[in-house]
């Protein structure tokens, strides 16, 4: 499938999340296979524009992830025009524009979800960027603001007519935030609407919701919170596609996943990978070997809590690492927890 003259190989997306989807770990995802495309997390406009460091960072990505989309988040035509710009001149595949994030603080600039109340204004953010890129623009939208705006299927057509490439919908209203379950019925709807590709994302938790979704008419699925539990999910879905069993997973490839997360994690902030767009790396200061750490530590922090959900011993796994100070703790506590599991004898006969 294609996304404007995007060519995708796989319709399986790794959907843009705030602090989780970084370079590393698209990297790594994709890596396992089954993933057509990869959506940075949510980059301020204002940031992009102005070229402050630490928001160039979130724009990083290498070569291996192509096609690779930036996510930008903003509510003036002009300024998303113009980091539209920026994030072309940075050789990115795919520039997405943010309209879901319920978050107060990002939705009362103007941006995030508040722009799905005005359609007109959201339609002309979308017009200004088409005119000023030749990369595709598309929009990650929500079902609505909340039950009395459902206007999604309203906002699709106008960002289509807009110049919009593709179009992602999260089957949830702002207000839901994450309670309840997506409505994949507004989204199939939306996809039989519009010309244009239609991805559907929310509640993808296992690869067999992945495959049933695929049905429902979309072009493609973005998989949030299920590629944080499992990162082989995409590829496990292609698997099932294709009439195959679902690969396993052992609990030594687990591990690995998060022992090779941290390792990228030092290394990119060493700027030591091949491909790596230095652009940003080179303008930011470097971080102090503690505050690195402290980086890494937290990042594991982060990704753990979604990692081990469900796990026999989970939530004590978390607790440390929740608890430990170093990489090389983080590190002794992966290897005892997924390295040293006594594996489950199955059922006794
Ligand atoms: C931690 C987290 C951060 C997120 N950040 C973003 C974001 O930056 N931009 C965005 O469009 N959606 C963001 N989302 C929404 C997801 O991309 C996705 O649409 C939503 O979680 C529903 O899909 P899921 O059930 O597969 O997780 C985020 C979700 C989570 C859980």
């Amino acid at each position: 499938m294609k996304i404007g003259n995007i060519e995708l190989d796989s319709p399986f997306v790794v959907s843009p999340m705030a602090g989780m989807t970084d370079t590393a770990f698209r990297r790594l995802v994709k890596r396992q296979g089954g993933c057509g495309l990869v959506v940075s997390e949510m980059v301020s406009s204002e940031g992009l524009v102005r070229g402050i460091d630490r928001t160039l960072e979130y724009a990083e990505y290498t070569e291996e992830e192509r096609p690779v989309s930036i996510q930008i988040f903003g509510g003036e035509p002009a300024k998303m025009a113009e980091a539209a710009r920026v994030v072309e001149a940075m050789g990115a595949n795919i520039v997405d524009v943010n309209m879901g994030c319920p978050v107060p603080k990002i939705a009362r600039h103007n941006a995030g979800c508040s722009l799905m109340r005005e359609p007109q204004h959201a339609a002309e953010i979308i017009a200004a960027m088409t005119k000023a890129v030749k990369i595709p623009v598309t929009v990650k939208m929500r079902k609505g603001w909340d039950d009395g705006e459902v206007n999604a299927p309203e906002l699709a057509k106008r960002v289509e007519a807009a110049g919009a490439a593709a179009i992602a919908v999260h089957g949830r209203t702002a207000k839901q935030s994450y309670s309840g379950f997506a409505d994949w019925d507004v989204v199939a709807g939306i996809a039989r609407s519009v010309s244009i590709p239609v991805f559907g994302s929310g509640d993808c938790i296992e690869p067999e919701d992945i495959v049933t979704r695929m049905r429902s008419g979309v072009s493609g699925v973005f998989v949030g919170r299920g590629v944080l539990r499992n990162p082989w999910i995409l590829a496990q879905a292609r698997d099932l596609m294709a009439g195959r069993p679902a690969r396993q997973i052992t609990d030594e490839e687990r591990g690995q996943f998060l022992l090779d997360y941290m390792e990228l994690l030092l290394a990119d902030e060493k700027g030591e990978q091949d491909g790596f767009r230095h652009l940003v790396l080179q303008a930011s200061s470097p971080r102090p070997q503690a505050s690195k750490e402290r980086w890494v530590v937290n990042k594991l922090r982060a990704l753990c809590t979604w990692y081990t959900k469900g796990f026999d011993g989970g939530a004590q796994f978390r607790i440390g690492v929740n608890e430990a100070k170093s990489v090389a703790e983080v590190e002794t506590l992966i290897e005892d927890f997924f390295f040293s599991r006594i594996p489950d004898p199955g059922p006794r006969s």
